[in-house]
Protein backbone atom coordinates (compact mmCIF):
# COMPACT_ATOMS: atom_id res chain seq x y z
CA UNK A 1 0.00 0.00 0.00
CA UNK A 2 1.05 3.42 -0.73
CA UNK A 3 1.96 5.02 2.50
CA UNK A 4 -1.76 7.17 3.54
CA UNK A 5 -3.65 6.49 0.10
CA UNK A 6 -6.44 8.26 1.26
CA UNK A 7 -4.74 10.99 2.83
CA UNK A 8 -2.85 11.31 -0.26
CA UNK A 9 -5.83 11.58 -2.21
CA UNK A 10 -7.68 13.50 0.08
CA UNK A 11 -4.95 16.49 -0.54
CA UNK A 12 -5.12 16.18 -4.10
CA UNK A 13 -9.23 16.08 -4.12
CA UNK A 14 -9.08 19.35 -1.56
CA UNK A 15 -7.05 21.06 -4.59
CA UNK A 16 -8.64 19.90 -7.68
CA UNK A 17 -12.15 18.95 -6.84
CA UNK A 18 -14.80 21.08 -6.05
CA UNK A 19 -15.76 21.16 -2.40
CA UNK A 20 -19.46 20.14 -2.85
CA UNK A 21 -18.16 17.10 -0.48
CA UNK A 22 -17.19 16.43 2.83
CA UNK A 23 -13.99 14.58 3.02
CA UNK A 24 -13.25 11.01 1.52
CA UNK A 25 -13.93 8.64 4.75
CA UNK A 26 -12.14 5.64 2.80
CA UNK A 27 -10.58 4.98 -0.17
CA UNK A 28 -11.34 1.98 -2.42
CA UNK A 29 -9.32 0.38 -5.50
CA UNK A 30 -11.68 -2.39 -6.27
CA UNK A 31 -14.44 -4.08 -5.61
CA UNK A 32 -15.84 -8.18 -5.91
CA UNK A 33 -19.43 -8.85 -4.67
CA UNK A 34 -20.47 -7.72 -1.74
CA UNK A 35 -16.80 -6.29 -0.75
CA UNK A 36 -14.62 -3.64 -1.80
CA UNK A 37 -10.74 -3.51 -1.40
CA UNK A 38 -8.62 -0.61 0.33
CA UNK A 39 -5.26 -0.18 -1.35
CA UNK A 40 -3.66 -2.18 1.35
CA UNK A 41 -5.79 -5.15 -0.30
CA UNK A 42 -7.89 -5.20 2.96
CA UNK A 43 -11.37 -6.56 2.48
CA UNK A 44 -14.29 -3.91 3.59
CA UNK A 45 -18.34 -5.39 3.91
CA UNK A 46 -19.91 -3.19 1.52
CA UNK A 47 -23.47 -2.63 3.31
CA UNK A 48 -24.39 0.88 1.14
CA UNK A 49 -23.78 -0.17 -2.24
CA UNK A 50 -22.54 3.35 -3.06
CA UNK A 51 -25.82 4.47 -1.89
CA UNK A 52 -28.67 1.61 -3.31
CA UNK A 53 -26.98 1.44 -6.80
CA UNK A 54 -24.28 -1.41 -7.19
CA UNK A 55 -27.53 -4.22 -6.09
CA UNK A 56 -26.08 -6.88 -7.50
CA UNK A 57 -22.56 -6.51 -6.30
CA UNK A 58 -19.28 -4.64 -7.65
CA UNK A 59 -17.21 -5.98 -10.59
CA UNK A 60 -20.37 -8.14 -11.16
CA UNK A 61 -19.20 -10.64 -14.70
CA UNK A 62 -23.00 -10.15 -16.85
CA UNK A 63 -22.82 -6.14 -16.40
CA UNK A 64 -18.43 -6.25 -17.27
CA UNK A 65 -19.24 -8.32 -20.01
CA UNK A 66 -21.87 -6.30 -21.49
CA UNK A 67 -20.61 -3.14 -20.72
CA UNK A 68 -16.82 -4.32 -22.35
CA UNK A 69 -18.71 -5.88 -25.60
CA UNK A 70 -20.72 -2.60 -26.29
CA UNK A 71 -18.28 -0.20 -25.56
CA UNK A 72 -15.88 -2.45 -28.63
CA UNK A 73 -18.99 -2.14 -30.78
CA UNK A 74 -20.96 0.70 -30.04
CA UNK A 75 -20.45 3.91 -27.56
CA UNK A 76 -22.53 6.64 -28.95
CA UNK A 77 -24.77 8.15 -31.80
CA UNK A 78 -26.79 10.60 -30.58
CA UNK A 79 -30.82 10.25 -30.40
CA UNK A 80 -30.96 11.58 -33.97
CA UNK A 81 -30.75 7.98 -34.87
CA UNK A 82 -31.72 4.78 -33.29
CA UNK A 83 -30.13 2.32 -31.40
CA UNK A 84 -31.17 -1.22 -30.38
CA UNK A 85 -30.01 -1.12 -26.64
CA UNK A 86 -32.05 1.67 -25.51
CA UNK A 87 -35.10 0.45 -27.13
CA UNK A 88 -34.74 -3.34 -25.82
CA UNK A 89 -34.34 -0.90 -22.94
CA UNK A 90 -37.61 0.79 -22.84
CA UNK A 91 -39.68 -2.84 -23.63
CA UNK A 92 -37.88 -4.71 -20.63
CA UNK A 93 -38.58 -1.78 -18.25
CA UNK A 94 -42.67 -1.93 -19.71
CA UNK A 95 -41.90 -5.44 -18.99
CA UNK A 96 -41.06 -5.09 -15.16
CA UNK A 97 -43.60 -2.03 -14.61
CA UNK A 98 -46.39 -4.52 -15.78
CA UNK A 99 -47.87 -1.67 -17.98
CA UNK A 100 -49.04 -2.79 -21.26
CA UNK A 101 -48.64 1.45 -22.83
CA UNK A 102 -45.29 2.49 -21.03
CA UNK A 103 -42.87 4.61 -22.48
CA UNK A 104 -39.92 5.84 -21.38
CA UNK A 105 -37.12 9.12 -21.48
CA UNK A 106 -33.86 7.66 -20.85
CA UNK A 107 -31.40 10.10 -18.70
CA UNK A 108 -28.33 10.25 -16.90
CA UNK A 109 -29.26 9.74 -13.38
CA UNK A 110 -31.98 10.00 -10.20
CA UNK A 111 -32.23 13.80 -10.63
CA UNK A 112 -32.19 14.21 -14.32
CA UNK A 113 -34.80 11.50 -14.34
CA UNK A 114 -37.05 13.45 -11.55
CA UNK A 115 -36.77 16.47 -13.59
CA UNK A 116 -37.82 14.78 -16.72
CA UNK A 117 -40.92 14.12 -14.41
CA UNK A 118 -41.36 17.19 -13.34
CA UNK A 119 -41.76 18.78 -16.32
CA UNK A 120 -43.93 16.26 -18.39
CA UNK A 121 -46.40 17.09 -15.50
CA UNK A 122 -46.00 20.58 -15.95
CA UNK A 123 -46.70 20.26 -19.88
CA UNK A 124 -49.16 18.25 -19.01
CA UNK A 125 -50.95 21.20 -16.38
CA UNK A 126 -50.81 23.42 -19.23
CA UNK A 127 -52.98 21.94 -21.80
CA UNK A 128 -55.58 21.85 -19.35
CA UNK A 129 -54.96 25.79 -17.65
CA UNK A 130 -52.06 28.39 -17.96
CA UNK A 131 -51.73 28.06 -13.99
CA UNK A 132 -51.87 24.36 -13.76
CA UNK A 133 -48.13 24.60 -12.79
CA UNK A 134 -47.95 23.38 -8.94
CA UNK A 135 -46.04 20.47 -7.47
CA UNK A 136 -47.25 18.84 -4.29
CA UNK A 137 -44.43 16.80 -2.73
CA UNK A 138 -43.66 15.38 1.16
CA UNK A 139 -41.35 16.96 3.88
CA UNK A 140 -38.14 15.11 4.97
CA UNK A 141 -38.27 14.54 0.90
CA UNK A 142 -35.30 14.13 -1.51
CA UNK A 143 -35.31 14.23 -5.08
CA UNK A 144 -32.07 15.65 -6.38
CA UNK A 145 -30.27 18.72 -6.73
CA UNK A 146 -30.70 20.32 -10.03
CA UNK A 147 -32.64 23.59 -9.57
CA UNK A 148 -36.46 22.10 -10.24
CA UNK A 149 -35.63 18.83 -8.24
CA UNK A 150 -34.00 20.82 -5.07
CA UNK A 151 -37.31 22.94 -5.01
CA UNK A 152 -38.64 19.29 -4.66
CA UNK A 153 -37.29 18.09 -2.06
CA UNK A 154 -38.79 18.92 0.88
CA UNK A 155 -35.29 19.80 2.98
CA UNK A 156 -35.13 23.49 4.13
CA UNK A 157 -31.58 23.18 4.77
CA UNK A 158 -30.57 22.51 1.13
CA UNK A 159 -32.74 24.93 -0.61
CA UNK A 160 -31.03 28.14 1.75
CA UNK A 161 -27.60 28.66 -0.14
CA UNK A 162 -30.05 29.18 -3.32
CA UNK A 163 -32.88 31.15 -2.95
CA UNK A 164 -35.01 32.75 -4.14
CA UNK A 165 -36.22 29.08 -6.33
CA UNK A 166 -39.16 29.22 -8.77
CA UNK A 167 -42.02 28.88 -5.53
CA UNK A 168 -44.09 26.17 -7.61
CA UNK A 169 -43.73 23.18 -4.89
CA UNK A 170 -45.99 22.72 -2.05
CA UNK A 171 -44.74 20.71 0.54
CA UNK A 172 -46.79 18.47 3.15
CA UNK A 173 -45.79 16.64 6.31
CA UNK A 174 -44.73 12.87 4.79
CA UNK A 175 -47.16 10.91 6.84
CA UNK A 176 -50.78 13.31 6.91
CA UNK A 177 -53.12 12.18 4.48
CA UNK A 178 -55.27 15.27 4.98
CA UNK A 179 -53.12 17.86 4.68
CA UNK A 180 -52.06 16.28 1.06
CA UNK A 181 -55.48 16.17 0.34
CA UNK A 182 -55.91 19.80 1.05
CA UNK A 183 -52.97 20.64 -0.64
CA UNK A 184 -53.82 19.33 -4.21
CA UNK A 185 -56.01 22.34 -5.81
CA UNK A 186 -57.03 23.29 -9.82
CA UNK A 187 -53.84 24.23 -9.82
CA UNK A 188 -51.80 20.71 -9.03
CA UNK A 189 -50.49 19.32 -12.20
CA UNK A 190 -48.49 16.63 -9.81
CA UNK A 191 -48.24 14.53 -6.60
CA UNK A 192 -44.66 13.64 -6.43
CA UNK A 193 -43.37 11.30 -3.73
CA UNK A 194 -40.88 8.53 -2.93
CA UNK A 195 -42.68 5.81 -1.33
CA UNK A 196 -40.01 4.84 1.09
CA UNK A 197 -37.91 8.62 1.88
CA UNK A 198 -34.49 7.08 1.63
CA UNK A 199 -32.34 10.49 2.11
CA UNK A 200 -35.12 11.51 4.72
CA UNK A 201 -34.18 8.68 6.68
CA UNK A 202 -35.83 5.10 5.66
CA UNK A 203 -38.97 6.24 6.17
CA UNK A 204 -42.12 3.99 4.43
CA UNK A 205 -44.94 6.59 3.84
CA UNK A 206 -48.03 5.67 5.23
CA UNK A 207 -50.57 3.72 2.65
CA UNK A 208 -53.64 5.90 3.56
CA UNK A 209 -50.72 9.07 2.43
CA UNK A 210 -50.48 7.28 -0.71
CA UNK A 211 -54.10 6.40 -1.24
CA UNK A 212 -54.87 10.06 -0.55
CA UNK A 213 -52.66 11.22 -3.51
CA UNK A 214 -53.94 9.04 -5.59
CA UNK A 215 -57.11 10.26 -5.05
CA UNK A 216 -56.65 13.67 -5.08
CA UNK A 217 -54.88 13.31 -8.63
CA UNK A 218 -57.34 11.55 -10.06
CA UNK A 219 -59.99 14.38 -8.19
CA UNK A 220 -57.92 17.21 -10.45
CA UNK A 221 -56.29 15.55 -13.51
CA UNK A 222 -52.94 15.92 -12.02
CA UNK A 223 -50.41 13.57 -12.30
CA UNK A 224 -49.35 10.96 -9.69
CA UNK A 225 -45.41 10.53 -9.85
CA UNK A 226 -43.47 8.23 -7.90
CA UNK A 227 -39.68 8.77 -7.15
CA UNK A 228 -38.42 5.21 -7.43
CA UNK A 229 -34.38 6.43 -7.98
CA UNK A 230 -33.51 4.16 -4.67
CA UNK A 231 -36.11 2.15 -4.38
CA UNK A 232 -36.60 0.55 -7.66
CA UNK A 233 -35.33 -2.50 -9.47
CA UNK A 234 -35.66 -4.85 -6.51
CA UNK A 235 -34.11 -2.55 -3.40
CA UNK A 236 -37.37 -3.20 -1.27
CA UNK A 237 -38.29 -6.86 -2.46
CA UNK A 238 -40.31 -6.13 -6.03
CA UNK A 239 -39.08 -4.85 -8.93
CA UNK A 240 -40.67 -1.36 -8.10
CA UNK A 241 -41.94 -0.59 -4.17
CA UNK A 242 -45.25 0.73 -5.57
CA UNK A 243 -46.32 -3.14 -6.84
CA UNK A 244 -46.47 -3.87 -3.08
CA UNK A 245 -48.56 -0.58 -2.32
CA UNK A 246 -52.64 -0.34 -2.68
CA UNK A 247 -51.96 2.50 -5.62
CA UNK A 248 -50.43 2.40 -9.21
CA UNK A 249 -48.82 5.93 -10.50
CA UNK A 250 -48.83 7.37 -13.28
CA UNK A 251 -45.26 8.21 -13.82
CA UNK A 252 -42.17 6.24 -11.85
CA UNK A 253 -38.55 7.51 -12.19
CA UNK A 254 -35.47 5.30 -11.40
CA UNK A 255 -31.82 5.37 -11.40
CA UNK A 256 -29.28 4.14 -8.67
CA UNK A 257 -29.55 0.43 -9.37
CA UNK A 258 -30.61 -0.22 -13.04
CA UNK A 259 -27.10 0.00 -14.70
CA UNK A 260 -24.91 -1.08 -11.75
CA UNK A 261 -23.20 1.58 -11.41
CA UNK A 262 -23.04 3.30 -14.71
CA UNK A 263 -25.17 6.52 -14.90
CA UNK A 264 -28.53 6.29 -15.95
CA UNK A 265 -31.64 7.22 -15.32
CA UNK A 266 -35.39 6.43 -16.49
CA UNK A 267 -38.90 8.42 -16.50
CA UNK A 268 -41.66 6.18 -17.35
CA UNK A 269 -45.10 6.66 -18.12
CA UNK A 270 -48.20 5.22 -18.68
CA UNK A 271 -51.96 6.16 -19.68
CA UNK A 272 -52.51 9.64 -20.63
CA UNK A 273 -48.52 10.35 -19.13
CA UNK A 274 -47.49 8.98 -22.28
CA UNK A 275 -48.77 11.17 -25.05
CA UNK A 276 -47.54 14.23 -23.61
CA UNK A 277 -43.79 14.72 -24.71
CA UNK A 278 -43.73 15.46 -28.86
CA UNK A 279 -40.77 15.82 -30.14
CA UNK A 280 -38.43 18.93 -28.87
CA UNK A 281 -40.49 19.28 -25.98
CA UNK A 282 -37.32 17.07 -23.74
CA UNK A 283 -33.87 16.00 -24.79
CA UNK A 284 -30.73 15.25 -23.72
CA UNK A 285 -27.60 13.95 -25.57
CA UNK A 286 -26.53 11.21 -23.54
CA UNK A 287 -29.86 9.28 -22.94
CA UNK A 288 -29.77 6.13 -24.23
CA UNK A 289 -26.30 5.63 -24.37
CA UNK A 290 -25.88 2.15 -25.82
CA UNK A 291 -22.89 1.32 -23.07
CA UNK A 292 -25.24 2.13 -19.97
CA UNK A 293 -28.50 0.57 -21.70
CA UNK A 294 -26.02 -2.15 -22.47
CA UNK A 295 -24.96 -2.30 -18.62
CA UNK A 296 -28.88 -1.97 -17.26
CA UNK A 297 -30.15 -4.70 -19.78
CA UNK A 298 -27.63 -7.16 -18.24
CA UNK A 299 -28.80 -5.91 -14.78
CA UNK A 300 -32.46 -7.00 -15.21
CA UNK A 301 -31.25 -10.03 -17.45
CA UNK A 302 -29.47 -11.39 -14.12
CA UNK A 303 -31.96 -10.06 -11.48
CA UNK A 304 -34.48 -12.20 -13.52
CA UNK A 305 -32.53 -15.11 -15.05
CA UNK A 306 -31.33 -16.08 -11.14
CA UNK A 307 -34.75 -15.21 -9.06
CA UNK A 308 -32.54 -12.17 -7.35
CA UNK A 309 -35.49 -10.62 -6.32
CA UNK A 310 -36.28 -13.96 -3.99
CA UNK A 311 -32.43 -14.11 -2.74
CA UNK A 312 -32.68 -10.68 -1.70
CA UNK A 313 -36.23 -11.29 -0.09
CA UNK A 314 -34.38 -14.37 2.25
CA UNK A 315 -31.67 -11.84 3.02
CA UNK A 316 -34.01 -9.21 3.80
CA UNK A 317 -35.74 -11.36 6.36
CA UNK A 318 -32.54 -12.53 7.93
CA UNK A 319 -30.86 -9.46 8.06
CA UNK A 320 -34.12 -7.53 9.69
CA UNK A 321 -34.18 -10.57 12.07
CA UNK A 322 -30.97 -10.16 13.27
CA UNK A 323 -31.53 -6.18 13.48
CA UNK A 324 -34.55 -7.07 15.70
CA UNK A 325 -32.22 -9.05 17.86
CA UNK A 326 -30.33 -6.40 18.36
CA UNK A 327 -33.32 -3.93 20.17
CA UNK A 328 -33.55 -5.01 23.88
CA UNK A 329 -30.07 -6.64 23.85
CA UNK A 330 -28.22 -3.77 22.59
CA UNK A 331 -28.09 -0.42 23.75
CA UNK A 332 -29.49 2.48 21.73
CA UNK A 333 -31.15 0.00 19.24
CA UNK A 334 -35.06 0.60 19.34
CA UNK A 335 -36.51 -0.13 16.09
CA UNK A 336 -36.52 -1.60 12.11
CA UNK A 337 -38.02 0.62 9.44
CA UNK A 338 -38.07 -0.01 6.07
CA UNK A 339 -38.59 -2.79 3.39
CA UNK A 340 -36.44 -5.27 1.25
CA UNK A 341 -33.09 -4.51 1.51
CA UNK A 342 -33.38 -1.12 2.22
CA UNK A 343 -33.62 -1.11 6.20
CA UNK A 344 -33.18 1.87 9.13
CA UNK A 345 -31.88 0.72 12.22
CA UNK A 346 -33.68 3.17 14.97
CA UNK A 347 -31.40 4.76 17.68
CA UNK A 348 -33.09 6.20 20.91
CA UNK A 349 -30.10 8.61 20.84
CA UNK A 350 -28.27 10.72 18.01
CA UNK A 351 -25.32 8.59 17.95
CA UNK A 352 -25.95 7.35 14.45
CA UNK A 353 -22.63 8.87 13.13
CA UNK A 354 -20.95 7.39 15.95
CA UNK A 355 -21.83 3.82 14.83
CA UNK A 356 -20.99 4.63 11.71
CA UNK A 357 -17.92 5.26 12.51
CA UNK A 358 -17.53 2.42 14.71
CA UNK A 359 -18.84 0.00 11.88
CA UNK A 360 -15.97 1.73 9.93
CA UNK A 361 -13.28 0.87 12.27
CA UNK A 362 -14.38 -2.76 11.90
CA UNK A 363 -14.48 -2.23 8.08
CA UNK A 364 -17.96 -2.51 7.67
CA UNK A 365 -19.77 0.66 5.16
CA UNK A 366 -22.97 1.68 6.88
CA UNK A 367 -24.40 5.34 7.09
CA UNK A 368 -25.78 7.46 9.37
CA UNK A 369 -28.69 8.44 7.49
CA UNK A 370 -30.03 10.87 10.12
CA UNK A 371 -29.34 11.52 13.43
CA UNK A 372 -30.63 8.66 14.86
CA UNK A 373 -31.24 5.79 12.47
CA UNK A 374 -28.76 4.31 10.69
CA UNK A 375 -29.51 2.85 6.82
CA UNK A 376 -28.14 -0.59 5.36
CA UNK A 377 -28.91 -1.23 1.77
CA UNK A 378 -26.59 -4.05 0.75
CA UNK A 379 -26.58 -5.83 -2.59
CA UNK A 380 -29.54 -7.95 -3.62
CA UNK A 381 -26.78 -10.96 -3.54
CA UNK A 382 -25.33 -10.42 -0.09
CA UNK A 383 -24.01 -13.80 1.20
CA UNK A 384 -25.61 -15.02 4.21
CA UNK A 385 -22.43 -15.04 6.48
CA UNK A 386 -21.95 -11.84 5.09
CA UNK A 387 -25.56 -10.88 6.69
CA UNK A 388 -24.36 -12.63 10.02
CA UNK A 389 -21.32 -10.78 10.01
CA UNK A 390 -23.09 -7.01 9.27
CA UNK A 391 -25.14 -7.91 12.94
CA UNK A 392 -22.06 -9.03 14.18
CA UNK A 393 -20.34 -6.03 13.30
CA UNK A 394 -23.46 -3.73 14.21
CA UNK A 395 -23.74 -5.19 18.35
CA UNK A 396 -20.44 -4.65 18.54
CA UNK A 397 -20.53 -0.75 17.28
CA UNK A 398 -23.23 -0.66 19.47
CA UNK A 399 -21.33 -1.55 22.69
CA UNK A 400 -18.52 0.46 21.69
CA UNK A 401 -20.36 3.90 21.43
CA UNK A 402 -22.41 3.03 24.97
CA UNK A 403 -19.32 2.60 26.48
CA UNK A 404 -17.64 5.93 25.29
CA UNK A 405 -20.92 8.07 24.99
CA UNK A 406 -22.22 9.88 27.96
CA UNK A 407 -25.45 10.93 25.44
CA UNK A 408 -28.82 11.48 26.77
CA UNK A 409 -31.34 9.11 25.53
CA UNK A 410 -34.70 10.03 23.93
C1 LIG B 1 -35.22 9.16 -4.04
C2 LIG B 1 -34.13 9.87 -4.77
N1 LIG B 1 -34.44 10.65 -5.80
C3 LIG B 1 -33.49 11.30 -6.51
C4 LIG B 1 -32.17 11.20 -6.16
C5 LIG B 1 -31.13 11.93 -6.96
O1 LIG B 1 -30.45 11.01 -7.74
P1 LIG B 1 -29.04 11.40 -8.38
O2 LIG B 1 -28.10 11.63 -7.27
O3 LIG B 1 -28.71 10.20 -9.22
O4 LIG B 1 -29.28 12.61 -9.20
C6 LIG B 1 -31.80 10.40 -5.08
C7 LIG B 1 -30.39 10.29 -4.67
O5 LIG B 1 -30.06 9.90 -3.58
C8 LIG B 1 -32.81 9.71 -4.37
O6 LIG B 1 -32.51 8.94 -3.32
Amino acid sequence: MKPNHLDDLQVRADRRIMHTYPPGKAAFVRGKGSVLFDAAGEPWLDLLCGLAVTSLGHAHPAVAHAVAEQAQTLVHTSNLYLTEPAIELGEALARILGWEDANVFLTQCGATANEAAIKLARKHGKQQADDKVRVVALEGSFHGRTLATLEATGQPAKHAPFEPLAGFVDHVPYDDADALRAAVTDQTCAVLLEPIQGEGGVRPVPDEVLLAARDACDQHDALLIFDEVQTGIGRTGPWFAFQETPVVPDVVTVAKALANGMPIGACMARGQATKVFQPGDHATTFGGNPVTCAAALAVLRTIEDEGLLTTARRRSERLRAGLEGLIGSSPFAVGVRGRGLLLGLELDAPVASDIEVACRSRRVLVNAVGPDVVRLAPPLTIERTEVDHAIATLEAALAEVASNADVPRT
